[in-house]
């Protein structure tokens, strides 16, 4: 089987990875990639954000399966102009990817499912939304409606920061994305993911993961795309996952059915869970990067044929081997991030590192110089590792950091520590 991915993160890097491991897959070609992913396989430039170039090249090089990490070309219609041109590919249509496109959408989708979730309006104009602010206080939480790159959603402790938001957003602050509004009500509880796979029709858990979105040590300062991931996430309990499951995930998805717009792909089923209830924050449709890590590395290369049973319908048939195990990844990032950093410095030790299908070093904003390897993002490595239990996971991962000689770099010393 020729593969080809698309995206360039960390994320993408451990899919290439997995895959890679099954004896199905003949050739690899990710696009554009990454020095870390140009290890394991050809990578590519290519505007994976045109569905036209996308077919083109998948025709040229006889692809006979395309797998989609980011949102943006799935919001773009990739994956139908692959599905048109007959390709097979992993990834919702660009009618079901309004489930991360649009929130006002996925709340819609809720209320005619009868999911669980926050309370919400959703406004189009701001004196209106400001009046709805006043009239529920705070805490409250304001959301841009389209796509701001994980940026559109302010957690407001207090109402002058809540209307503050609102100006901002119509104000232009996230482009396009916040000329709409959704305001939610705020939920207190525990949040934790859960990876679903969806057919069209059937559902398939794949685990759960409890992502480290600040910055900073004990969950304090800025938010980012996520400092480190760990999975299982112990919150989701069995219990839990299959409420969230039978609540949530198989109305909505039947919803989606019923309007047409069926979904096939990776489903990231964002949650808050209080008092043994879940409810749902968000849905995403593509793997959570750096969440993708730490699911590959416990799936290993059974991913490639599950991603292949979702592509053709035929997850009834699909089985997972749990190895009953854990995993954690460790985001280590430029330093400055996620404000203003400096690119080009230079990581040593990459070389002497184990990799294996218990230690791996996925690359997500890395450029190659030589033999040097250079630091070339915000986030530029997932340090990664399995283990019987979440400490052992957690030791040889931060064994495998320290050993990482890059002066540039900075890492948060506390992954998973809610869990331990
Ligand atoms: P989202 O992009 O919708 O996942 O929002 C980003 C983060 O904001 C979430 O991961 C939560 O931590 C927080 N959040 C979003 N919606 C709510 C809500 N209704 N109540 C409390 N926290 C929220
Ligand atoms: N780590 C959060 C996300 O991928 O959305």
């Amino acid at each position: 089987m020729n593969i080809l991915i698309l995206g360039s993160g960390g994320r993408e890097h451990a899919l290439a990875w997995a895959v890679k491991q099954n004896p199905k897959c003949d050739r690899l070609i990710v696009a554009p990639g990454n020095a870390g992913i140009a290890q394991i396989a050809e990578c590519a430039s290519l505007d994976i954000e045109n569905g036209g170039a996308v077919v083109g090249f998948a025709e040229e090089n006889a692809i006979d399966f395309v797998i989609i990490g980011p949102e943006a070309p799935l919001a773009n219609g990739v994956a139908d102009r692959l599905r048109e041109a007959g390709v097979l590919v992993f990834g919702p249509s660009e009618g079901a990817a309004r489930l991360e496109a649009s929130k006002s959408f996925t709340k819609e989708v809720c209320a005619a499912a009868n999911a669980p979730t926050a309370g919400y309006g959703h406004f189009t104009d701001a004196e209106a939304a400001k009046a709805h602010i006043r009239e529920n206080g705070a805490p409250i939480v304001v959301k841009a409606d389209g796509l701001a790159a994980g940026k559109g959603v302010i957690v407001a402790m207090d109402e002058a920061t809540a209307l503050a938001a609102i100006d901002d957003m119509f104000g232009g602050a996230f482009g396009g994305a916040g000329a709409e509004v959704v305001i939610e009500e705020f939920m207190e509880g525990e949040e934790a993911s859960l990876f679903v796979l969806v057919d069209g029709n059937q559902v398939l858990s794949i685990g759960s993961a409890q992502d480290h979105k600040r910055v900073g040590e004990g969950d304090t300062g800025p938010n980012t795309g996520g400092m480190g991931a760990y999975s299982p996430a112990p919150v989701l309990s069995a219990e839990i996952e299959a409420k969230a499951m039978e609540e949530i995930v198989k109305p909505t998805m039947a919803e989606m059915a019923r309007r047409g717009t069926p979904y096939q792909g990776v489903l990231y089923v964002g949650l808050m869970i209080k008092d043994g209830q879940p409810r749902l924050v968000e849905y995403n449709v593509r793997f959570g990067d750096p969440e993708c890590q730490v699911l590959m590395m416990r799936l290993g290369a059974q991913a490639l044929d599950l991603m292949q049973a979702t592509a053709e319908g035929k997850l009834s048939e699909a089985r997972i081997n749990w190895a009953d195990d854990h995993a954690v990844t460790v985001v280590m990032a430029a330093n400055g991030y996620p404000g203003s950093y400096e690119k080009g410095t230079e990581i040593k030790g990459l070389n002497t590192q184990p990799e294996d299908s218990m230690n791996m070093v996925f690359h997500a904003g890395t450029k190659a110089d030589g033999a040097a390897i250079l630091a070339n993002g915000g986030r530029v490595l997932n340090v990664t590792a399995r283990g019987n239990n979440l400490r052992e996971a957690r030791d040889r991962a931060y064994a495998m950091v320290d050993s990482i000689d890059w002066p540039g770099g900075f890492f948060r010393r506390d992954i998973g520590w809610r869990a331990l």
